[in-house]
């Protein structure tokens, strides 16, 4: 068991839904998840998009509305804590919602997009748009050219945000860490194959044993927003001055 992590080590750590999870935003495959209640191809898909709009944008619209009820939990703000300690640190989230940043994190990649911001479908302008106006059920102009905006995030069938960027980091990391994430959506879940053929350590916080639970070196099962607090704690306070 890792006691203490120096300073100058080099870490990734990858996020899921599970993180946010104690601040009530619901997971995608738990039982009360939010899967059990869509279809993917319907609610995250550009074909479902093309087919049913406003099914779509009312499903994104609900979940932007939430972001304005909902904090950070102790789990975010642990590891913007770990953040502020380390010289190299990278945060990768499958998340939507501005949890982290609100926590305090700052080098921060949303490989899935983000709630917050909308993007035209004709002219790619992108903007932060959590105005009351714009969280109704109506359709959303672009401010740039008028068009009708989508969400900013990334469906089935779509390349995730800044791959080249995390690859990089995921292969020169020394140690990776999942927090909250079922392992189920490529390419998140090869970082795991390409830290450990890095020779990264890979350590996994979860509540439940995900699918890729036998590829990480160790596994500390039970919910993010009491774990982390300790552990960072213990990362941070055990280090000894190189
Ligand atoms: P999932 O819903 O697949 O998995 C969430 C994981 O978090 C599960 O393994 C739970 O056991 C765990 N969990 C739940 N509560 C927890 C807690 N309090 N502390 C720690 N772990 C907890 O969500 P993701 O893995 O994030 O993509 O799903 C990945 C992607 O699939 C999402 O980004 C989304 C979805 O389809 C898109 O929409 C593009
Ligand atoms: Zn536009």
């Amino acid at each position: 068991m890792i006691g203490m992590i120096a300073k100058n080590t080099r870490v990734v750590v990858l996020t899921g839904a599970g993180i946010s999870a104690e601040s009530g935003i619901r997971t995608f495959r738990a039982s009360d998840g939010l899967w059990e209640e869509h279809r993917i191809e319907d609610v995250a898909t550009p074909q479902g998009w093309r087919a049913n709009p406003q099914l779509v944008w009312s499903f994104y619209q609900q979940r932007r509305r939430q972001l304005l009820e909902v904090e950070p939990n102790p789990g975010h703000v642990a590891l913007a804590e770990l953040e502020r300690y380390l010289d190299d640190f990278l945060l990768v989230t499958q998340n939507v919602d501005d949890l982290h940043e609100r926590a305090g994190s700052n080098n921060l990649i949303h490989m899935h997009g983000e709630l917050e911001k909308l993007r035209c479908e004709d002219c790619g302008h992108i903007e932060a748009m959590m105005d009351e106006e714009y969280l109704t059920d109506e359709f959303v102009a672009c401010t740039n050219c008028g068009s009708r905006v989508r969400p900013h995030i990334v469906w089935f069938g779509e390349a995730p945000f800044q791959m080249r960027q995390i690859e990089n980091a995921v292969h020169q990391c020394d140690l990776f860490i999942a927090i909250g994430t079922s392992g189920h959506v490529y390419p998140a879940s090869k970082y795991l194959h390409d830290a450990n053929m890095s020779g990264a350590r890979t350590l996994c916080i979860n509540l439940e044993p995900p699918e890729n639970i036998q590829f990480f070196d160790e596994f500390f099962q039970g919910k993010s927003g009491e774990l982390l607090p300790e552990l960072v704690e213990q990362w941070i306070n055990d280090s000894t001055v190189e």
